[in-house]
């Protein structure tokens, strides 16, 4: 958030179901945030996104918990009931002016406890879950993968370009990270207005970290070794938002 306000980009804070059970709970996670931009003058727009719920309670629970938005990830489920489950999280979240964002296809790769093969998404089924759910924003599988990817990625652009003209809602990105500039930037003129990057923020804080480790053996205060490591996530959202396009664009 401090990086983000210093470069006046919205920003949306996603955080895995297992991410928020080691911060406390959702609870603690959204009050955490609220109070921190109450306390240090943030003035961007800031959502408090829930990254790959499974079930319905659980995006409830994290809306009754202050989260401003849910993904809700029912694509192992057969289409019907994946529709069913979106369009009841969407009932309860669209009453309270929360934000919903579904998948289909898998999502490859690993992110937290979510682990898939790869599988890419069918237009025809994208078009239904929207038009059945009404949800805001559409994460359709495209060959992007969860993780450090092996090889370069090959993103689906042209089935990218034919889901976002039939659906009309904006795309989100799984596994932003290691995607190639020129393929961001070219997702981005293809509908995609969501983008998740997880694995970039932690390789490069643990880097940093090993760094701090190895240089101070006898230092006994985490903070000292933990600490330094924000530079290094600050470093990779400001040169990820000069791609995505989304400095100056707070207001
Ligand atoms: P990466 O960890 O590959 O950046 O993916 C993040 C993500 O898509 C979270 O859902």
């Amino acid at each position: 958030m401090d990086e983000c306000q210093e470069l006046q980009t919205p920003v949306i804070l996603g955080v895995s179901q297992n991410g928020a059970k080691y911060m406390g709970g959702y609870y603690v996670v959204t009050q955490l945030i609220k109070a921190y931009i109450i306390k240090n003058n943030i003035t961007i727009p800031v959502a408090i996104h829930l990254d790959h719920a499974a079930t319905f309670e659980t995006c409830k629970e994290a809306i009754d918990e202050g989260f401003t938005s849910v993904m809700i990830d029912a694509s192992k489920m057969p289409l019907e009931e994946n529709i069913a489950t979106t369009k009841k999280v969407v009932d309860y979240a669209h009453s309270r002016g929360i934000s919903v964002e579904s998948e289909l296809g898998r999502i490859g790769g690993k992110e937290d406890l979510v682990v898939a093969e790869s599988c890419y998404a069918v237009k025809e089924e994208c078009l239904q879950m929207v038009k059945e759910t009404n949800i805001d924003c559409l994460a359709p599988a495209l060959g992007s993968q969860h993780g450090i990817y092996k090889g370069k990625p090959k993103l689906g652009f042209k089935q990218m370009e034919e889901i976002h003209n039939l659906v009309g809602i904006p795309l989100v990105l799984h596994g932003g990270s290691g995607i190639p500039d020129d393929q961001i930037r070219r997702a981005i003129s293809l509908g995609t207005a969501k983008i998740n990057v997880n694995t970039d923020c932690l390789c490069a804080w643990v880097k940093i970290l090993h760094e701090e480790i190895k240089n101070n053996p006898n230092e006994i205060d985490p903070r000292k070794l933990i600490g330094p490591g924000k530079q290094g996530i600050k470093d990779v959202i400001k040169n990820r938002c000069e791609v995505f396009g989304s400095i100056g664009k707070a207001n």
